[in-house]
């Protein structure tokens, strides 16, 4: 279990949703931080915000889908900051949309960001984590990480992959003895800010009211629950999601009739459409 007071952490997707709050929460607890996401600007205002909370707060341009750049941050953030106790990769991209329509680039481009650069970026930590026996990687992953999520096959793609890669890494490192770890988070439906909310403010879809929504917040305080308990996988969302993706692996079958009959793909079918009238 990570001690968070004067650890030092890599946080991707820093720039806007749900990073902010994940940011505020670790530099709360006592962390240094370096923030990455693509937005220059965007980064500098979180970073000005969380001035009152007293930590190291450092940021860098970073485009997690450029390995170069995963290498430049990792380099910066040793140099500047010394030994990183705690990566969070955050950053995602999602589209709702027809598979069939896709274009290639985009589907390489979701593989590269949600999957492949929290996969690098932990190889990059991992030796020197080992060496001092302490740190922790958390892997934001999703409920589409755990269960189908309709029209989102190459999100759901590398959510389970994430999932996957995060079981296995715990895994690992449990049977190498260390105290080092890793925990994967996953969110329903995050209200407030993020992308369920920029569609739900753009296009006035609404979560289907039996999985309903989770804050930022809550994801932020999942994140140090599974940090400073040392949790492998945490669902944030209501129970009903959780019963329904138990059932899931039970029994397959039985759980497409209830997806069904709730109409759980509600929000996807519609974002689906939307997009592909070119709203
Ligand atoms: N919101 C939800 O309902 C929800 C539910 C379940 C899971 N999640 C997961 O939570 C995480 C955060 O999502 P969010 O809702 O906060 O999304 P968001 O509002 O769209 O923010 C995404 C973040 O990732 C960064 N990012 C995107 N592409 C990048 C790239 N190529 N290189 C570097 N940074 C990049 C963005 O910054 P720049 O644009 O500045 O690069 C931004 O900071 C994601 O992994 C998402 O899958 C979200």
């Amino acid at each position: 279990m990570l001690d968070l007071t004067k650890s030092r952490a890599i946080l991707t997707g820093a720039s806007r949703g749900i990073g902010p709050v994940l940011a505020d929460a670790l530099a709360a607890r006592g962390v240094d931080l370096v923030l990455a996401a693509r937005s220059e600007a965007g980064l500098e205002e979180v970073r000005a915000k969380l001035e009152r909370h007293g930590r190291r707060v450092l940021t860098l341009a970073t485009d997690v889908g450029q390995r170069e750049q995963l290498e430049r941050l990792v380099e910066f953030a040793q140099r500047k900051l010394g030994p990183i106790d705690l990566l969070v990769n955050n950053a995602g991209i999602e589209q709702t949309s027809y598979y069939e329509g896709l274009e290639l680039d985009a589907i390489e481009q979701f593989i590269a960001v949600n999957l492949t650069a929290p996969m690098l970026l932990t190889r990059l930590l991992l030796p020197s984590m080992l060496a001092a026996n302490r740190g922790h990687v958390v892997n934001i992953a999703s409920i589409a990480g755990l269960g189908p999520a309709a029209f989102n096959e190459p999100y759901c793609a590398s959510k389970h992959g994430l999932v996957g890669f995060t079981r296995s890494l715990r895994a690992s490192l449990k049977a190498h003895g260390s105290a080092a770890s890793a925990s994967a988070i996953c969110p329903g439906f995050v209200s407030d800010a993020g992308m369920y909310q920029d569609v739900h403010v753009r296009y006035g879809v609404v979560a289907p009211p039996q999985l309903g929504t989770c804050t930022p917040g809550a994801v932020a305080q999942a994140m140090l629950r599974a940090i400073e308990r040392d949790e492998p996988e945490v669902i944030v969302n209501g129970k009903a999601i959780r019963h329904l993706l138990t059932l899931g692996m039970a029994f397959p079958r039985l759980s497409e009739w209830l997806v069904k009959r709730l109409d759980a793909n509600r929000v996807s079918r519609e974002l689906a459409e939307l997009r592909e009238a070119g709203v």
